[in-house]
């Protein structure tokens, strides 16, 4: 549902913040100090960093607290329906008004709306917010007069940068300022490491399941980017919880994103050797898609040139110098084969297959992990192309 009352009005509706960083400390006593006033705040921070939560603190420490909460996410109602989810219809204004509906506003008299992602309001939109926060007045759809003066305090939060959006056209900077009297910025998770433990501690007890994790999960949960924030941080812990099936989790229980993180808080040599290890047994146990985790890991720089070639090394010991055998062995078609070959040569990861050549491969070896084999690495795109024409067998 778009639109949520979220809050029926009563004094015990303060939402339970976890934090230990100074920096969300900062955010909450910023979050006290405004919440004293009627002063309209504007909460930005990336997507999952805990904005929604934010403004019902705020709420909660006001003097409306006792009042409605009223959530409308701006971003999913077309604008007709959103026009009407806040200012409400008369009826027999568009199809399928069958009475008069009050509007969001409305419902937060005297209580606090909160306008989510209020960056992807339509211009029109935002001209007709405007002239609610300029005088309070609201006009329900089919309404000839507007017809009622309202007291709801106004909280926005966005994820995008709304002065961009203003330079570029796309947001009314008249709109802006009165939005923005007070701004809180919630900073993304990975700015504040110090709240990833607690976080994940307060997401087990709810799951109430007694679990621990392993050192070294710890150190890859507090290595670890969080691009989604704390809403990624929740859906990692509780699909670890439910779905590894054991007391101690570590790692190896860890989806690949996150065991890459933990490979890469080892020293540098141990990682580059235990990464190439569990990449390449990942790609032969069919773990993970050479394109659609290698190949994506290779771009998005999760992992280096150093550890693909690492990998190719292995596959060649394992196939005994044949390309067309190692595509196969991770799992790919074998119309594959130039593709991955023109691949590996534009972004200078070949191996020269001829030292690999020694023998034919055993079975038994397609599934064991080989040794590490030093071998030349070819420099230029000449000698990869070389390489990967001696390694064609
Ligand atoms: N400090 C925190 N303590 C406990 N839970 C938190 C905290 N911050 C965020 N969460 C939880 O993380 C999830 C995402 O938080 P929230 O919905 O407030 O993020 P958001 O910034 O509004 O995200 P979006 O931009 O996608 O709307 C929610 O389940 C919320 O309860
Ligand atoms: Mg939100």
């Amino acid at each position: 549902m778009p639109v949520r009352v979220t809050s029926r009005p009563g004094p015990n509706c303060e939402p339970h913040l976890v934090r230990a960083s100074a920096a969300m400390e900062d955010v909450l006593v910023l979050a006290k100090r405004v919440a004293g006033g009627d002063a309209k705040v504007l909460i930005s921070g990336e997507s999952g960093v805990g904005k929604d939560l934010v403004a019902r603190y705020i709420h909660a420490h006001s003097l409306r607290a006792h009042k409605r909460f009223v959530a409308v996410n701006c971003a999913a109602l077309t604008d007709t329906l959103l026009e009407s989810e806040l200012f409400g219809h008369v009826r027999g204004s568009f199809t399928g008004a069958y009475r008069d509906k009050v509007g969001r506003l409305e419902l937060a008299d005297q209580g606090t709306i909160f306008l989510d992602e209020v960056g992807e309001m339509s211009v029109r939109m935002q001209a007709l917010l405007l002239r609610f926060l300029e005088n309070g007045e609201i006009q329900p759809v089919g309404a000839d007069i507007p017809r009622t003066r309202l007291n709801a305090r106004v909280i926005a939060a966005t994820n995008r940068n709304l002065s961009e959006l203003v330079a570029s056209g796309r947001f009314r900077e008249d709109l802006l300022y009165r939005i923005q009297v007070a701004h809180i910025h919630v900073p993304a998770l990975r700015h504040r490491r110090e709240d990833i433990r607690p976080l994940v501690e307060h997401t087990v007890a709810q799951a109430g399941r007694d679990i621990r994790f392993s050192d070294e999960a710890w150190l890859a949960f507090e290595s670890y980017q969080w691009p989604g924030n704390v809403r990624e941080l929740q859906n990692v812990v509780e699909q670890l919880i439910w779905m590894s099936g054991t007391e101690v989790i570590g790692v190896q229980h860890f989806p690949p994103a996150l065991q890459m993180t933990a490979n890469r808080a080892l020293p540098v040599r141990e990682r580059r050797r235990q990464l190439a290890d569990d990449l390449y047994s990942g790609l032969v146990e069919g773990k993970f898609s050479f394109w659609d985790q290698i190949h994506k890991m290779f771009l998005d720089r999760d992992i280096t040139r150093h550890d693909l070639r690492e990998v190719i090394r292995r596959g060649l010991t394992t196939t005994c110098g044949s390309y067309r055998g190692l595509v196969a062995l991770f799992g790919m078609d074998g119309r594959d084969y130039k593709r991955f070959f023109n691949f590996i040569a534009a972004h200078d990861c070949g191996v020269n297959a001829r030292p690999y050549r020694v023998r034919k491969p055993l079975r038994a070896e397609l599934t064991a992990t080989p040794p590490i084999a030093a071998s030349p690495i070819t420099k230029s795109s000449a000698g990869v192309a070389r390489a990967l024409r001696d390694g064609a067998a």
